[in-house]
């Protein structure tokens, strides 16, 4: 499938899809949010691929939305239309997701980031939240998921100031799982999402699942989904072959089912 402002590939059971709009920093317009919508239900739907990484240019992961093409919205056209409601595809995707960020990830950029499962970032990378220089606040979920991932202090500084914050400060924050020199920030990311790829995908779907279910509930309701998420794996093969191949002394090869 050939698209004009992403690019995809795959390396072995791994996706990597690309934006690509350099001339805007890869803001990010409504056929950019449309092709990766695209991209990714194609990935999800393909039984060869168990792990999606995202990323964008030495220069931009995304600069943001699109506010060339946002400015002359009129209320009722932003709000009848729910624009924003089609860039959920990222946070709704069930298979895991990397963001292999370089360079700027700011507004729409730094949340999409923050859709995806964890962030990897090079030692380059920009995040923020500008949107209150524009006269607006974060939209596509900056303020919730910033919030919850660094605290009220830090997503307050960020969100209030509009300033920047380095590789190392989002690694210290805890908004960045890892930094690594940005020459080998796609080798890594493409490392890390084999690893995940190559467990059973049953697991992985479910892993991703559970933690992400400590956003949304109480701790006694968690742990208990969590529990029955842990039976229901005891139904796989890939759990029989997991625990045999421990007992066997060898590397587990998972049937993803
Ligand atoms: C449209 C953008 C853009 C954006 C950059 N460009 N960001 N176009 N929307 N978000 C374009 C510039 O207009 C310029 O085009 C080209 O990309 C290069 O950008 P420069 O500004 O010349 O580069 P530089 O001087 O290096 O500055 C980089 C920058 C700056 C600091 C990242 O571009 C910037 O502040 N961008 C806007 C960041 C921002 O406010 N993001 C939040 C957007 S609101 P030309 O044609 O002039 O060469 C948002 C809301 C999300 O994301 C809510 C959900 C929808």
């Amino acid at each position: 499938m050939s698209y004009e402002t992403i690019e995809t590939e795959t390396h072995g059971r791994v996706a990597l899809i690309r934006l690509n709009r350099p001339q805007a920093l890869n803001a990010l317009n409504a056929k950019l949010i449309s092709e990766l919508d695209c991209a990714l239900a194609g990935f999800e739907a393909d039984e060869g691929i168990g792990c999606v990484v995202i990323t964008g240019s030495e220069k931009a992961f995304a600069a943001g939305a699109d506010i060339k093409e946002m400015a002359g919205k009129t209320f009722a056209e932003a709000f009848l239309s729910d624009f924003i409601g089609r860039w959920d595809t990222v946070a709704r995707a069930r298979k895991p997701i990397i963001a292999a960020v370089a360079g700027f990830a700011l507004g729409g950029g730094c949340e999409v980031a923050m859709m995806c499962d964890f962030i990897i970032a090079a030692d380059t990378a920009q995040f923020g939240q500008p949107e209150i220089k524009l006269g607006v606040i974060p939209g596509a979920g900056g303020t919730q998921r910033l919030t919850r991932a660094i605290g009220k202090a830090k997503a307050m500084d960020l969100v209030l100031t509009g300033r920047m914050m380095g590789a190392e400060e989002a690694e210290r924050s805890g908004l960045v799982a890892r930094v690594v020199p940005a020459a080998d920030l796609v080798a890594e990311a493409l490392k890390a999402g084999a690893a995940i790829a190559a467990m059973s995908l049953p697991a992985a779907l479910m892993a991703k699942d559970a933690v992400n279910a400590a956003f949304e509930t109480t701790l006694t309701e968690g742990v208990r989904y969590e529990r029955r998420l842990f039976y229901s794996l005891f139904a796989t093969e890939d759990q029989k072959e997991g625990m045999a191949a421990f007992a066997e002394k060898r590397k587990a090869a998972f049937r993803h089912r």
